[in-house]
């Protein structure tokens, strides 16, 4: 028996799951840590310059490539000649990869709801988190607790549970991050962070930064791995993507400053690092939460939410890899969803015990968590990408006008398609791994 393939049952459901795949843990966790890693303004202003030139095209390129081919991304590969298979099993096996860590921070999240349920005074704070991501064991149950969550919600289907999360949770998220930007910015020496974010020294600028840029741009939209593509190939025929990208644009990135201004004048104001690296938004919060009247309740709103978007962000990246285990090897839902269950979590046991007992084997002088965020966001979703906006300008011959409504913008996306974004991408990561 084949299975039938998903549709989304209308535009909105469309739009917003695309929008839940990219609100997610990349903007309230990645994006403050990245940016304390490489210098703060100056880091923004390239992000968001590539966010608004580089990444709409490969990011129209991925949802068209599904829209028309109505197939998994291995078969769309596979499709233009035989011997691009390997590269199409690039995409799941990225996914896999980004899976076994960001299942590993929701893990945290669900962590910090059950404390904040708990009316847990936590006092030391950065102590805390290095303490609790040393707790191996409650740290595995956590992840995969998590991981069970999302696997099960993509097994049932990819429109239930996407519509609840992001129609209601998402809108209530914003509002919540406001409050709490409000609160911070009241702070003493809030200023400090304000600066810190968009005050850039330009001097700070280098190729590792711009590639890290680069690889948090592609991160946060969900792009080079296949899930706008599997999102696209979802899509009934006459639905137009243009306003689509707009809307993941827009909103993808007023999360990501919103997360920004609540979290900088905290860290400044309280006199954290901001190049702690990945815990650096777990040791902040608390606390913020810890000076707000009642912050029990404000900590508990936000981890749920937080949860939500990282439900939503999880299951698009989950969903790469079903629709290709599903519809090449013509293997059930339930199935797949054990498959990457056991899949997913054999790596994430590995990236947890690197916090503690495996601290000491590094690769790349990284540990294997870090090694797992860095080579996929900063390797192999450029990579991807670069080989997708190759594929779809040259062997699908997809084109501007056929897309985009504006001539001026459709030429330009010709253009970028086929000569200048695959070189901008080579280019990036050349300088980046130099
Ligand atoms: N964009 C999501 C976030 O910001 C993560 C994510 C979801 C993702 N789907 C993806 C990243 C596909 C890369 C590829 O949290």
């Amino acid at each position: 028996m084949t299975q039938e393939r998903p549709v989304w049952s209308s535009k909105l459901t469309f739009i917003l799951a695309a929008v839940g795949s990219a609100v997610g843990l990349g903007n309230i966790w990645r994006f403050p840590y990245i940016m304390g890693q490489n210098g703060g303004a100056v880091f923004l202003v390239v992000y968001l310059f590539l966010i608004l030139t580089i990444c709409f095209v490969p990011m129209m390129a991925e949802l068209a490539l599904g829209k028309h081919t109505k197939k998994e991304c291995v078969k769309v590969y596979e499709d233009v000649s035989p011997k691009l298979k390997l590269l199409g099993y690039l995409n799941p096996f990225t996914g896999v990869l980004i899976s076994s860590f960001y299942f590993i921070v929701g893990g945290w999240i669900v962590n910090y709801i059950v404390k904040s349920l708990a009316d847990y005074k936590i006092t030391d704070y950065a102590s805390y988190f290095s303490s609790f991501v040393k707790d191996e064991k409650s740290v595995i149950i956590y992840t995969l607790v998590f991981l069970f969550i999302c696997i099960f919600l993509t097994a049932r289907g990819i429109k239930r549970g996407i519509e609840f999360a992001n129609n209601v949770l998402m809108p209530l998220f914003a509002v919540l991050l406001v409050g709490l930007l409000i609160f911070s910015l009241s702070l003493p020496n809030a200023h400090l962070g304000l600066e810190y974010m968009f005050k850039p020294d330009f001097s700070k600028l280098n190729g590792h930064m711009l590639l890290s840029a680069l690889g948090q741009a592609l991160f946060t939209l969900s792009i080079g791995m296949g899930a706008l593509l599997t999102y696209g190939s979802y899509i009934k025929e006459d639905k137009s993507i243009t306003k689509s990208a707009y809307t993941i644009i827009f909103s993808d990135t007023l999360f990501a400053l919103l997360a920004g201004i609540m979290i900088f004048p905290a860290i400044f104001s309280f006199g954290l690092e901001v190049d702690s690296g990945a815990g650096l938004v777990f040791v902040t919060l608390p606390y913020i939460f810890s000076q707000i009247p009642h912050g029990n309740i404000f900590a508990f709103a936000f981890f749920v939410l937080l949860f939500a978007a990282a439900l939503t962000s999880g299951i698009s990246i989950l969903e790469v890899s079903f629709a290709t285990i599903t519809e090449r090897f013509n293997i059930s839902r339930i199935k797949a969803a054990t498959i990457l269950f056991f899949g997913v979590g054999s790596i994430s046991v590995p990236a947890v015990l690197s916090f503690d007992k495996l601290s000491n084997y590094t690769i790349f002088s990284k540990t294997f968590f870090d090694f797992l965020d860095f080579v996929t966001a900063n390797i192999f979703m450029p990579l991807n990408a670069l080989i997708l906006c190759l594929i779809a300008g040259w062997c699908y011959k997809i084109k501007g006008d056929t897309i985009i409504k504006n001539v001026v913008l459709a030429k330009l996306f010709d253009i970028g398609l086929k000569f200048v974004i695959p070189v901008v991408l080579v280019v990036v990561l050349y300088m980046g791994l130099k």
